[in-house]
């Protein structure tokens, strides 16, 4: 299994390319399923989950090229689809494949979905996706861990009211009114800036969708949607990651291809901690103001508040931060797996309920650690471009999902890393 392996202390000074979302591509993706006309989609990321994906949509019929120049643009054309099931081998490698329903059922009339289990992160329910399609007239049920959905006469529009905002709840709602007939309200939407992303797509195929970026979304069905071209937005998480790497090492970084507006909360929590962030020209400037970081107190919330996706990024930083500080993850109840690794290395953090308390210490000290989750696994990359000596980061195969060529973007910026198999 790879491992990475980081000599830390060396402050990260140069530029970096950030990617397309992979939570946006994610939907726009399985998208391709509403219509039978080709969806072209660019600026796609590179990433085990996209892979993931074609699998997922291939095996559904989908047939999937990408252009002989440009590597980061695909082809997806759905004219016939050959199984409206989505087995477990497959949601089971990845939750997002729970964004195959709603499109499969409002084109086939049918979705067989494996009911995600649960994940590192927490249980994650899917409720929402299902009590909302219940409510555009599927009939829903559970069998042998199998999510069946069936409306052989279409989806009808309906209003549907989120209890709480789930990103993946929304987009589902969004791709099957898309198809259903009249008029869908989602009140209470997620407003996270790759749902944006997929409606305007969307509209782009030929739906009617109003309230794009607010909580009600209204979108008026079609018959049947058309082919079109999407160029899928800048990367939010990957580019508050390396904000985050760069304000930890002490160092200066260029961010391109990407915006400072998708930050949001992130910003403003930042400049908050001293550290200073600017856009000119397209590209984004992150420094430090003074030598020490400031302590502040952080709540993950929906967007446009601080994202649960830079919560564990956010620590390493907090934890050399002069003063104290409390960290309140609300989305997700078992997110804070990275705490004993960064212990490990010397913070000084407790975590009570949902809430951490962050001492702030001088410094972070390199140690073997393990990697859990996705995001976990960069906060202790991130940890170890901080600490002084030699920090091993294993079980990092989480990387992969969500970072394309990590360790080239930072060694490319001075950062000692370097990747290693057994047997290396
Ligand atoms: C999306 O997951 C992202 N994944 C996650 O990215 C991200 O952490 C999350 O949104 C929150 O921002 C993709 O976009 C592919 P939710 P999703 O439905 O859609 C509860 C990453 O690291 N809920 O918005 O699964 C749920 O348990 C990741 O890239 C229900 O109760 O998240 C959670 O507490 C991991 N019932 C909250 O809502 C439901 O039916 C928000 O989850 C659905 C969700």
């Amino acid at each position: 299994m790879d491992r990475i392996r980081i000599f830390g202390g060396l402050p990260l000074e140069g530029t970096i390319a950030i990617g397309g979302a992979k939570n946006a591509a994610l939907p726009l993706m399985a998208a391709s399923l509403l219509c039978e006309e080709s969806l072209v989609l660019s600026n796609l990321p590179e990433l085990a989950d996209i892979a993931t994906m074609e699998g997922l949509l291939s095996q559904h019929g989908v047939a999937i090229f990408r252009g002989a120049a440009e590597r980061r643009t695909l082809h997806l054309n759905a004219q016939r689809i050959a199984s409206t099931t989505a087995p477990y081998d497959l949601v089971r490698k990845m939750r997002a494949s729970i964004l195959v329903l709603g499109p499969l059922l409002a084109r086939c009339g049918h979705a067989r979905v494996s009911l995600p289990g649960g994940c590192a992160i927490g249980t994650r329910p899917v409720d929402l996706h299902l009590k909302g399609l219940e409510r555009l007239g599927a009939a829903v049920s559970l069998e042998d861990g199998y999510i069946e959905a069936r409306a052989p006469r279409g989806l009808k529009g309906a209003e549907i009211v989120f209890a709480t905002p789930s990103v993946g709840a929304t987009e589902n709602l969004l791709m099957a009114a898309a198809l259903a007939e009249g008029e869908t309200l989602l009140i209470n939407a997620a407003r996270e800036p790759e749902i944006g992303d997929l409606a305007l797509c969307l509209q782009k195929m030929g739906a009617g969708i109003d309230g794009i970026g607010s909580d009600r979304l209204r979108i008026s069905g079609v018959k049947a949607l058309s082919g079109a071209e999407h160029s899928i937005i800048p990367d939010r998480i990957e580019t508050g990651t390396y904000v985050i790497a760069a304000a930890a090492t002490g160092g200066r970084l260029f961010l391109t291809g990407t915006r400072l507006d998708l930050l949001a909360g992130v910003a403003r929590a930042l400049e908050s901690a001293g550290v200073s962030l600017t856009q000119k020209d397209g590209v984004i400037e992150v420094s430090r103001r003074s030598r020490a970081l400031s302590s502040f107190d952080l709540v993950t919330e929906p967007y446009p508040g601080f994202p649960t996706d830079l919560q564990a990024q956010m620590m390493p930083l907090i934890a050399i931060a002069e003063g104290a500080s409390v960290i309140t993850e609300t989305i997700f109840e078992n997110r804070f797996m990275h705490v004993p690794e960064l212990a490990r290395m010397g913070a000084d953090i407790a975590v009570h309920g949902a809430s951490a308390l962050v001492r702030g210490v001088p410094r972070l000290k390199g140690a073997p650690v393990m990697a859990t989750d996705l995001r976990a696994s960069v906060s202790l990359v991130i940890a170890g471009l901080a600490a002084e000596g030699e920090t091993v980061v294993n079980r990092i195969y989480h990387l992969d999902r969500g970072y394309e060529r990590l360790e080239e973007k930072l060694a490319a910026c001075g950062a000692r890393i370097e990747r290693e198999s057994d047997g290396a």
